[in-house]
């Protein structure tokens, strides 16, 4: 596994044959209100051919290790209520989840550039 540094961005890849298999974008930011660092998981994603082999979970793992060095006190992310693997996994991972928080988004009209396919790697082009 690697990690290429963008200034608070980490894109950690897992790859195979040289080929990236699955992905986690890492956020670092400050907490104005908790007056410290934290860190956000904006994509996890695994190839569906290499699911099941704990990916992701070494994806997570070097995400919370990066975290903690860098003195946050989260690890936070997004999950669909209805995306029951994802929820199983970062359960498993050992986040709690917090069914009460909503999401708060607004379109802002512009196009997406660059579209991978799967689903929710979309946003990767805009980074
Ligand atoms: C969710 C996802 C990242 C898991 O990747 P993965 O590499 O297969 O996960 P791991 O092999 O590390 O799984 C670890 C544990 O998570 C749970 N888990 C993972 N995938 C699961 C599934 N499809 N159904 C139920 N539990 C699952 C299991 O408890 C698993 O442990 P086990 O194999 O001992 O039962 C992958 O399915 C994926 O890319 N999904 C599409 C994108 C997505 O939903 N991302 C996360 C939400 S933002």
């Amino acid at each position: 596994m690697e990690t290429g540094r963008i200034p608070n961005d980490f894109v950690i890849v897992a790859e195979l044959d040289r080929k990236i298999i699955g992905l986690l974008l890492l956020i670092f930011y400050y907490r104005f209100d908790e007056a410290c660092p934290s860190a956000w998981i904006e994509n996890l994603f695994v190839l569906k051919a290499f699911r099941g082999y704990r990916v992701a979970t070494r994806l997570v793992d070097l995400a919370k290790e990066l975290a903690k060095r860098r003195g946050c006190k989260a690890l936070s992310l997004i999950v669909g209520l209805r995306n029951l693997a994802g929820l199983r996994f970062y359960r498993q991972c050992g986040f709690k989840i917090n069914k009460a928080v909503g999401l708060a988004s607004q379109e802002l009209g512009n196009r997406v550039p660059f579209c991978p396919g799967e689903g929710q790697s979309a946003t990767l082009g805009r980074r």
